[in-house]
């Protein structure tokens, strides 16, 4: 049900060291990840070898992954490099290794067969590690499937009724959204001219720009990438200066990113942030990082109340609205390319 050749989000970088095994399954696939002495990181499959021992039960030496069991050592290539007592290693004495790699700011890992080429990693993830931008973000684990939170994210309406005492904005369902879709991405846009901006924006132009008391035009721009990559392209300026057509540069604009990474087919292990061009002491990343973190947690509260109702109604229909648009062509994206995996010859095997 996942899409395996694609990179997924695995760990924010200071997370994964050369100190300690670090234990995440991602895609229904155990892996343990650490750094070497060159501060590479390593992705190995969290099973021994010899006898399905969990490596994450063993330990670090230098490089080297010691299985907790009977003692098996293997290097960040997967390489068998000790085996207690023997002084013969077989080649076939090795464990799975996944291609991982550190890009804008994050830690992606690679859990199908297929090439894997960084250059596929969405590229709107840029401004969490860009000079241009400051940036902070946060995990949060959610207990459900990982498509109902891109489905969340692709239509903001929720933001009224979920975030009523948070973010609650009546303009979000009076302005209409415009939903385009590609071979794979999906925009849902949504306008909104001339009005006066939510405190969180009003504090941000004066902070940013001295302007006090100024009308505004607001956009929010979704952009989703498959298998479940979500950038929210946020921001307001003074009205009448070009926001409505694209022109950025008179406003603030924030960049809240999305990288939500299955464990499993009901958890989730969802990685956010928010990069801003504006306020950008970076004392005030906490607090930039804290504000969102308390709206995913009411985000969290209902997708994982959705999935506990999906389970107990297996099988039964949901309807679709007109603000399902982005989520109904992501959903299809997403099913084709899963579709389209089970379909190579090494997968069908
Ligand atoms: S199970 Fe790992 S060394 Fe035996
Ligand atoms: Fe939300």
């Amino acid at each position: 049900m996942f899409i395996l050749n694609a990179w997924y989000v695995c760990a924010w970088p200071d997370e994964i060291t050369s100190d300690a095994i670090l234990a995440r399954t991602i895609c229904s696939q155990p892996i343990v990840f650490y750094r070497d002495a060159g501060g590479e990181v390593a992705a190995l499959e969290d099973r021994c070898c010899h006898r399905q021992m969990p490596l994450s039960l063993g330990w670090l030496e230098g490089d080297t992954v010691r299985c907790g069991y009977h003692g098996l050592r293997f290097d960040a290539a997967g390489k068998c490099v000790e085996i207690p007592g023997q002084e013969n290693i077989p080649p076939r004495v090795k464990v799975r290794t996944y291609p991982v790699v550190e890009k804008y700011g994050a830690v992606w890992v690679w859990p199908g067969e297929a090439e894997a080429d960084p250059a596929l990693i969405p590229e709107r993830f840029a401004p969490q590690d860009h000079p241009d931008w400051s940036f902070s973000g946060g995990t949060t684990f959610v207990e459900c499937n990982y498509q109902l939170i891109s489905d969340n994210l692709l239509d903001l309406t929720h933001e009224n009724y979920i975030h009523r005492t948070s973010l609650g904005n009546q303009a979000v369902v009076e302005y209409p959204i415009t939903t385009k879709g590609g071979d794979d991405w999906v925009t849902v846009q949504r306008l909104i001219p001339d009005h006066d901006p939510a405190p969180f924006w009003k504090a941000a132009l004066a902070e940013a720009k001295g302007l006090e008391d100024v009308r505004c035009d607001r956009w929010q721009v979704i952009h989703f990438q498959p298998p479940a990559n979500v950038v929210l392209e946020v921001g307001v300026a003074p009205a009448g200066t070009g926001g409505m057509e694209g022109e950025r540069s008179h406003g603030v604009e924030g960049r809240n990113t999305n990288m939500i990474t299955p464990e499993t087919e009901t958890t989730t292990h969802y990685f956010w942030g928010f990069a801003r061009n504006f306020s950008r002491d970076p004392k005030l990343d906490p607090v930039f990082s804290q504000k969102v973190a308390d709206i995913f947690e009411e985000d969290k509260a209902a997708v994982e109340a959705v999935q506990r109702v999906m389970d107990a109604n297996r099988d039964r229909p949901v309807i679709d609205i007109n603000a399902d648009a982005g989520h109904v062509l992501a959903r299809r994206m997403v099913q084709r390319l899963v579709a389209g995996e089970s379909d190579m010859p090494a997968a069908a095997e």
